[in-house]
């Protein structure tokens, strides 16, 4: 097992330091940016599927339905394709409307949860193309989906998944750009920069992790928190949700993630000075709107950890804590911003005496209903 852990104390810091790699694993052989070009035999075989559909269902669970509600922004904004995500467990149960105009899209890292694949035997069975985006390969789930692309981001040992959400929201972004160039919402221009832009995520992520030893001491002041509130916007409020979920998940502390503006629909009530808040505030998103959530939080004593780009100003004089990353475009933020997450939650697991791979009462995967 030590040697599985290359030098790495635990897996999942093994997986977190492995996702610049996996990332270029993911959309190597794909991206063709010289060519500009995106191939993968899963969609290319099945265009007129995904150019002719009503609209996308995503079904997931846990981890992977954050990457699907990534995805929803993704498809949207880029592609103009109407997307719907949906929890599988819940999608199987409430008769749910699917048509043979419907392209259903399973995302699973093990492709063996049960509730995924209960709901990709009802699409199947309502005639809508299902398509998985799975890890393990030969999996129950790439099995029963009509087509697939995987993730290749190699084995994930830890329980928390970490580079299997930003490699599943790789993948996504490669068939969303796809789209987007087939249906004519991309100018050959536009798209030849989004890949450009893309295959510069992995430098990225690689500068993201090493602000390592800033959220190591970030972490020593938290870890006897005992809840945590997160906040994001547009394509970051799914990382707020992931964010939130891996605290939980490997620490036991109870946390949150947030749509930033619904704040003050109800966690503004929870507010003090014992209330660490994690806002995820890049220069586009809503950048003002966040700032003002910012200061109402300041106003009531709340903490402040704040995942902002490099070179932020206005944040910065607020926050308690700024963590910074290097800018990209907002469709490939989440890829950046969500690994000091990942990296805060470990730390704080670890220093809480947490067993950070094997948490108390979780499965890596899920196979019964
Ligand atoms: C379990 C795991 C999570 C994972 C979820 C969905 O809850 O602990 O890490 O996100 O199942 O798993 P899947 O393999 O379908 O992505």
């Amino acid at each position: 097992e030590e040697i599985e852990k290359g030098g790495y104390d635990h897996f999942m810091l093994k997986e977190i330091y492995e996702q610049p790699r996996a990332i270029q694993d993911t959309y190597r052989g794909r991206l063709l940016a010289d060519q500009g070009l995106v191939r993968m035999a899963g969609i290319d075989n099945h265009l007129e599927k995904f150019t002719n559909a009503d609209r996308i269902i995503i079904v997931a669970c846990g981890t992977s339905w954050h990457a699907g509600l990534v995805a929803e922004y993704i498809f949207e904004d880029l592609a103009r394709i109407p997307v719907e995500v949906e929890y599988a467990s819940e999608f199987r149960y409430r008769n749910p409307v699917i048509t043979p105009n419907d392209v259903v899209i399973a995302i699973s890292q093990s492709g063996e949860t049960a509730d995924t694949l209960a709901a990709i035997k009802l699409a199947k069975e309502k005639g809508a193309f299902v398509f998985g985006v799975c890890n393990v390969v030969g999996s129950s789930i790439a099995r029963e989906t009509h087509a697939g692309a995987y993730t290749h981001a190699g084995p994930e040992i830890g329980v928390a998944s970490t580079k299997a959400f930003t490699t599943q929201i790789t993948v996504l972004t490669l068939i969303a750009l796809k789209l987007a160039k087939e249906k004519g919402v991309f100018s050959e221009s536009e798209f030849h920069e989004m890949l450009t832009q893309l295959e510069g995520v992995p430098a990225k992520v690689e500068r993201a992790l090493q602000s390592n030893d800033l959220i190591e001491a970030i972490a020593e002041v938290y870890k006897d928190s005992t809840n945590c509130l997160y906040l994001g916007r547009g394509y970051n409020f799914p990382v707020a949700l992931e964010g939130a979920l891996k605290l939980k998940e490997i620490s036991y502390i109870h946390a949150e993630g947030y749509p930033a503006a619904e704040m003050k629909h109800g966690p503004i009530a929870l507010i003090d000075e014992m209330m660490p808040v994690v806002v995820i505030a890049t220069r586009k998103g809503h950048y003002e709107k966040v700032v003002s959530n910012i200061q109402e939080i300041k106003s009531r004593q709340g903490k402040i950890i704040a995942v902002v780009f490099e070179g932020d100003e206005s944040v910065k004089e607020l926050a308690d804590h700024v963590v910074e990353v290097p800018a990209t475009s907002e469709p490939l933020s989440p890829l950046v911003t969500t690994i000091p997450l990942q990296l805060l939650s470990y730390h704080i697991a670890l220093m809480r005496g947490c067993n950070v791979d094997q948490p108390r009462n979780l499965a890596k995967s899920v196979t019964v209903e």
